[in-house]
């Protein structure tokens, strides 16, 4: 398999491609798991970290930083897709930097040191050690907040158990280009963090408002001395 065929470098791809169509999606409130509750609960968690200082990595068009940045927390947004990071340069609110997960763990240090990391929904491989170990680098002292697909709500009929899957953004409006993701159990996810040298403070599940069904995972964890 070419490096340009392997799963990370087209989920690299297609969010650069998709970035016309998920911008509008973000910015209209179009997922109605983020309208109706992740976007709230991600704020919320990140605001109960200690620190001002936030690094979001995989920050997409960017209304997470520049929400947290509205809330008074100085925020650092990178992502890997220009045309993504266009489009949070142009809405400006906080500092937008292009640069992909193998760039940042190779210099962890470049965009300077951070009181909280957040990842919000954007793990999407298998590989995420070497970026939560840079992530930690960059947060010696600090708190890693994830949130992500919670596990049970997104295995689907396939069996609990890790691998790729695939993603079409069926039902979303606009042109989509499919990508793969990786999907893992909630062992797994903890594994992940724990292999990073971080020590998981407390899980939180939230839920549909109406349904009850958990909409996602959030994993927040506090550097492990
Ligand atoms: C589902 S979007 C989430 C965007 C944003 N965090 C949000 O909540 O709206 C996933 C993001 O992860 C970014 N991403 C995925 N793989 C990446 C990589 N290897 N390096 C940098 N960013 C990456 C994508 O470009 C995309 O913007």
């Amino acid at each position: 398999v070419s490096r340009a065929e392997e799963p990370e470098s087209r989920i690299v791809e297609a969010w650069d491609r998709n970035a016309g169509p998920w911008t509008e999606a973000v910015r209209n409130q179009a997922v109605e798991s983020r309208r109706v509750a992740t976007d709230q609960a991600i704020v919320e968690e990140v605001l109960a970290c200690p620190g001002r200082r936030v690094l979001d990595a995989g920050c997409g068009e960017g209304w997470l930083a520049r929400r947290l940045a509205q809330a008074g927390l100085y925020v650092t947004g990178f992502d890997s897709s220009r045309a993504l990071g266009e489009r949070a340069t142009t809405s400006g609110g906080a500092r937008f930097v292009t640069l992909s997960y193998d760039e940042f763990e190779l210099r962890a240090d470049t965009l300077g040191t951070f009181d909280i990391v957040v990842c919000n929904f954007s793990l999407l491989g298998e590989r995420t050690g070497p970026l939560l170990a840079a992530l930690r680098a960059a947060a010696p002292a600090g708190r890693l907040v994830i949130q992500t697909l919670h596990p049970l709500a997104s295995a689907g009929s396939l069996p609990y158990a890790d691998g790729w899957r695939e993603e079409s953004f069926a039902g979303m409006p606009g042109q989509w280009q499919a990508m793969p993701w990786y999907f893992r159990t909630l062992g797994s996810w903890v594994d992940q963090v724990v292999s990073a040298d971080w020590a998981i403070e407390r899980l939180r599940e939230p839920l549909h408002p109406d349904t009850g069904q958990p909409l996602s995972l959030i994993i927040v964890a506090r550097a492990a001395t």
